[in-house]
């Protein structure tokens, strides 16, 4: 064999060698990418699938986070020109200090506004937020909302449905049918006589309490009066099956309810079909000696009939609460009325602390587009 022969035994065989060292590793680190390929591909996929749910969850609340800081969104805006507003800001803010809270009329965007909590609020004022989507009454009624003639279309409508307002309402009627039946306002009043006149009084069971509306607070004053042993008929528009005492319906059985009434409380929302349902005619179906307490709307009432109907010695009494105007005017004639009771629309008050959690839930639920709470129906008016 020459030289040259030798050279190229010698190429071939190194070439061989490198060659296959280089197959090798390429089959190698090639296996090798493609396990770990496969592997951290699997890995990757499982740590997608969890991030996704991870961030389905959480994005709708970081997204409008983000949001409200970065455009400065205006979260809640308390619109009410009468109320005081402190207690409510903080009770919402104990709850999520996340969310803004604005008291009107604190400048801001109009544009910024989503949700607002109102009671009051002057007519025509609602329609200047272009971005509202729910409005909460700050009370259990809507009325002053839905009479608004310029109450911006397409928003959502609620209010505060809370066990304490119920609570508080029957204590709140409690002390006046028990101060009816124990004639301590006429004690007091000739108490400035110095008279010592004892006369008699009733008891639970001798009176007939007839309750109209019977909705969340109306139902549960209804059932407390009678465990305390008081005769309780009810007035509703609609059936209410949950409901324990004898329940009357609609306009065909207004006469025989009012018929059986001693006391009479008004626990109905204001709408057009309530409006001036208690006049000088229907007044006039209660027996005579027949007491009234309106706790719930002033408009429920003719004014004058009432009076007529208290002149007339028909009704003994009335305890009013509510007005039509409030404050009630300095010159109506209920002011100066022996047989009038008036408190100043304190029956039952909305308190911040117990009713927070359920604006919070609302302005979250409206935030991601979920079924608000105690959405009010327009039609029916509450
Ligand atoms: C009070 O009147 C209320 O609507 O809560």
């Amino acid at each position: 064999m020459g030289e040259s022969t030798n050279n190229f035994v010698v190429i071939y065989v190194y070439s061989g060698i490198v060659f296959k060292y280089v197959w090798c590793n390429f089959v190698f680190w090639s296996f090798s990418g493609l396990i770990f390929l496969f592997v951290s591909n699997k890995f990757m996929i499982n740590a997608c699938v969890s991030l996704k749910e991870i961030a389905n969850k959480a994005i709708p609340e970081i997204s409008y986070i983000c949001l409200n800081k970065l455009q400065p969104l205006m979260s809640l805006l308390i619109l009410s020109p009468t109320r005081e507003t402190d207690s409510w800001v903080k009770a919402i803010k104990e709850i999520d200090a996340n969310i803004d809270v604005f008291v009107y009329p604190e400048p801001i965007d109009p544009k910024a506004v989503e949700f607002i909590l109102a009671w009051n609020h002057t007519y025509g004022s609602l329609k200047n937020y272009p971005n509202l989507k729910c409005i909460s009454s700050m009370g259990a009624g809507v009325d002053y909302l839905l009479k608004d003639p310029e109450l911006p279309e397409n928003v959502l409508l609620t209010r505060i449905i809370d066990p304490e307002l119920s609570k508080t309402m029957f204590e709140f009627i409690l002390a006046i049918v028990m101060n009816h039946l124990r004639g301590l306002t006429h004690f007091k009043q000739i108490q400035a006589s110095k008279l010592w006149k004892p006369s008699g009084y009733q008891r639970i069971e001798d009176v007939r309490i007839g309750i109209m509306g019977l909705g969340e607070i109306g139902s549960y004053v209804a059932e407390h009066l009678m465990n305390l042993g008081f005769s309780v008929n009810g007035w509703a528009q609609n059936p209410k099956p949950n409901c324990k005492a004898k329940v009357y319906l609609g306009s065909e059985e207004l006469e025989a309810f009012m018929k059986s009434t001693d006391i009479l409380i008004c626990l109905l929302p204001s709408t057009p079909k309530t409006e001036g349902l208690l006049n000088k005619q229907t007044l006039h179906y209660l027996p005579k000696g027949a007491s009234l307490i309106n706790v719930a709307r002033g408009d429920i009432i003719v004014d004058a009939d009432l009076i007529h109907l208290l002149d007339s010695n028909h009704m003994k009494t009335a305890s009013l609460d509510v007005f039509t105007e409030e404050p009630l005017p300095k010159n109506h004639p209920f002011w100066k009325h022996k047989k009038i009771d008036i408190t100043p629309h304190v029956a039952s008050l909305t308190n911040p602390k117990t009713v927070a959690p359920q604006i919070v839930e609302n302005y979250h639920r409206m935030k991601k587009g979920k079924q608000i709470l105690y959405e009010i129906s327009r039609e029916k008016g509450y």
